[in-house]
């Protein structure tokens, strides 16, 4: 296929990009979808394995998944995800876990202890943040961390990639919590597992989570450099 590469450096599309958490309801054009998605393929990965099995829903499948997992999520029903994960974090992780809730609630208009209005928060993400599109990243069940690493990768690759489109995105891990039905909407056996969602579309400027900034950590905090 031929591909029009918006022309935008590497370093603005990574400097700028941010997570969006409310989307206008225009669906990205199929030919555009289709370039980012062949962009993103380019992504390395461990002996070019490519373990990375993506699946994106959009229009009525989209809307149902959402709507299923909503039913879930209003009655109760415990997550079964695929791969063990931290929710709770400990000591500095905490610290930033809390500083990006905060910095988030703030734009939202919840304070600490309204814990409807975080329920609400919560809910956002079950509605998909009201994305035309999401997709969600998996790969064999059986591979562990260091494959996953792979899928990370990809992940941004593909962020960034729809970020020089001018698509907005935001990563959700939150999209673990009930992977049979992703399975059973795109009619998958057991053996992919999911590792997370990413919703994305174009950003609707008036929602209030669209003000969210985080911050990063000095540089001395995360890396250190020798000889
Ligand atoms: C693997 C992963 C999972 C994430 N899961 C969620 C999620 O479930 N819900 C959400 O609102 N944001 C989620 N995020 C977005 C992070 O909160 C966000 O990337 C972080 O706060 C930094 O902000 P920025 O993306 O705007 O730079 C996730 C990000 C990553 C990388």
């Amino acid at each position: 296929m031929v591909i029009t590469k918006p022309s935008v450096p590497v370093i603005d599309a990574i400097t700028s990009r941010r997570s969006v958490r409310g989307y206008l309801p225009d669906p990205v054009p199929a030919g555009t979808l289709e370039q980012v998605f062949e962009i993103a393929q380019q992504a390395p990965s461990n002996c070019n394995t490519q373990p990375w099995k993506v699946y994106v829903a959009s229009g009525e499948v989209k809307d149902r998944l959402r709507d299923q997992f909503l039913e879930r999520l209003d009655q109760g029903v415990a997550g079964q995800p695929d791969f063990s994960y931290v929710s709770t974090f400990e000591g500095e992780y905490r610290q930033r876990q809390v500083d990006c809730a905060v910095a988030l609630y703030n734009e939202m208009g919840i304070a600490r202890n309204d814990k409807p209005g975080r329920l609400r928060a919560v809910r956002r993400n079950f509605e998909l943040f009201d994305a035309p599109h999401i997709a969600f990243l998996g790969m064999d069940r059986n591979f562990g961390a260091t494959i996953s690493l792979d899928v990370g990768i990809y992940a941004q690759t593909l962020m960034l990639t729809m970020h020089a489109f001018g698509i907005s995105s935001c990563a959700m891990g939150s999209m673990r919590t009930y992977p049979d039905l992703v399975r059973e909407a795109f009619g998958l056996d057991d053996s992919t597992g999911i590792l997370l969602g990413i919703s994305f579309g174009y950003e609707d400027p008036d929602v209030d989570a669209n003000r969210t900034r985080t911050v990063r950590e000095p540089l001395a905090n995360s890396v250190v450099f020798r000889g």
